[in-house]
């Protein structure tokens, strides 16, 4: 999942990217080696910062937050690309965090979002507690609502989950400049 949000971000040299809700941090080890530019990390656990922190403690340009994705401690664009694995389904306000996406994501940048459908999760038992289903069109339509334009879906495999899908759009506003 992390390597197929990768590709869909397109990063380039000097990019700042925001990963919100890291976990063990696989994923922005991936960031950090691919762009030059300063990399945020927002998750909501503090033992998962504290263990980042640690993990990720020569890398200067790395900042980390614990917050929620529906409060971002970000200014208004502030990154060129965000992206989230994993993630979708503790949103308390779905709507909240794209809308807060969209505001830390300069115009003409990119956000993906990496997540198992509804139909792959429920062959876990533990989707019954804690998680929110999705299929593709609800996030689809969550990214048109908060102002992404050009959303791309990208299906991929694994040994687990099965299967995965990863929607990647442009924030709208690009024509504006920036
Ligand atoms: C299932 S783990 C996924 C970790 C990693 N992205 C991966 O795919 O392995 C979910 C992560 O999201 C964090 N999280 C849960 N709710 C969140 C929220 N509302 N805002 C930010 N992070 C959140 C959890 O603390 C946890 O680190």
């Amino acid at each position: 999942m992390n390597r197929l949000t990768l590709k869909q971000l397109d990063l380039q040299q000097h990019d700042s990217v925001l990963e919100v809700g890291f976990g063990g941090g696989g994923l922005l080890a991936m960031i950090l080696a691919s762009t030059s530019g300063e990399v945020h990390g927002v998750d909501i656990s503090r033992p998962m910062v504290q263990r980042a922190s640690r993990r990720f403690r020569r890398h200067g340009r790395l900042h980390l937050h614990r917050a929620s994705a529906e409060a971002l401690p970000l200014p208004d664009a502030a990154v060129d690309k965000a992206c989230s694995v994993n993630n979708i389904y503790f949103w308390g306000d779905p709507a909240a965090a794209m809308a807060e996406f969209a505001r830390v994501i300069r115009p003409g940048g990119r956000l993906a979002i990496c997540f198992e459908p509804a139909d792959e999760l429920r062959k876990w038992p533990g989707h019954e507690y804690g998680f929110r289903l999705y299929e593709g069109h609800e996030v689809h339509r969550l990214f048109a609502e908060a102002g992404f334009d050009k959303v791309v879906g990208r299906w991929a495999s694994g040994r687990k989950p099965d299967r995965f899908l990863c929607l990647s759009a442009i924030r709208l506003g690009a024509e504006r400049g920036a």
